[in-house]
């Protein structure tokens, strides 16, 4: 595995045409759900780069950047063991050698709601870092985890709109035993907040139960969902909502292909999580 610090090195070492490259760009800190992605990247090409790098850019001003969990060793390690042929670990002094940039990518109205309402800003430097990364890598698909789902559904957006050349293949949800979304944040839970934040998945669940015995309410679903996570855990609750898949709007009645999606902030993490319904027949939900 080449750890490459530069753009031009990146560039240099990609020029020597080392096949179709699969992407997962990353902020480090690796568990369980990035090794996922890579592995899959690896199979599905001849080459597979991964990113980290923490970017400033989608931190708010008040949020978690400098708390943000990283160890470049480890990372190093289980990139090379999961398939990782290049990893690229840019300083932001190499992203944004003129500090804050001029430019910027701006996706609208689907980074309005969900965690685009409490966190103003963060979709539009993420959209920027990942315009930018796919610029230098040039990827024939890029990989990402649906743990993210408004992430994906971002820059599913912005690849389609501004006509970025790669696939964007999107990869389940990896959990912990206890139902937990991996996450790089949840290992700043203390272990009171580890012990409840289970109910997040246990919330999702019950919803999907609900769905599939034929609740089509989303108020409904919302309510319970809410109870439940009152009810298990001392976290405050940022959002819970049933969405459109494509363009993440509200919705009233779950009758097409919907995205529960929830976030909670405990006094040491703020956490996401989300289960796509989807009605094969509009009756049925599937897995
Ligand atoms: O999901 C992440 O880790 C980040 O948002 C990403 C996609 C690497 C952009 O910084």
């Amino acid at each position: 595995m080449r750890i490459v610090k530069t753009i031009t090195g990146l560039r240099k070492i990609l020029s020597r045409n080392p096949g179709p490259v699969g992407f997962v760009p990353t902020m480090g800190y690796f568990h369980e759900g990035h090794l996922a992605l890579m592995r899959r990247a690896k199979k599905e090409n001849a080459c597979c780069v991964a990113s980290i790098f923490v970017n400033p850019l989608q931190f708010g001003p008040s949020e978690d950047l400098d708390l943000y969990p990283r160890d470049l060793e480890r990372d190093q390690r289980l990139a090379r063991s999961s398939g990782v042929d290049i990893l690229f670990v840019p300083e932001v002094s190499e992203m944004y050698p003129a500090g804050e940039p001029f430019s910027f990518v701006d996706v609208k109205h689907i980074t309005d709601s969900l965690c685009g309402s409490a966190r103003p800003g963060h979709f539009r430097g993420v959209a920027t870092v990942v315009a930018k990364l796919l610029h230098i890598v040039q990827p024939r698909a890029m990989y990402l985890g649906q743990k993210d789902a408004q992430q994906v559904a971002v820059l599913t957006r912005m690849v389609r709109e501004l006509s970025f050349p790669v696939k964007v293949v999107v990869c389940s949800t990896v959990r912990e035993a206890d139902g937990l979304a991996m996450s790089s944040r949840n290992s700043r839970l203390t272990p009171s907040e580890r012990l409840q934040a289970p109910a997040l998945y246990q919330a999702l669940s019950r919803a999907r139960a609900l769905c599939a015995a034929g609740e089509r309410d989303a108020a409904k679903i919302i309510f319970k969902i809410k109870k439940l996570l009152l009810d298990a855990t001392s976290a405050t609750i940022e959002y819970v909502a049933c969405v459109n898949v494509v363009d993440l709007q509200t919705v009233r009645r779950i009758n097409g292909d919907v995205l529960i999606a929830l976030a909670v902030r405990f006094p040491s993490a703020r956490l996401i999580d989300n289960t796509l319904i989807k009605y094969a027949d509009g009756k049925k939900a599937a897995k």
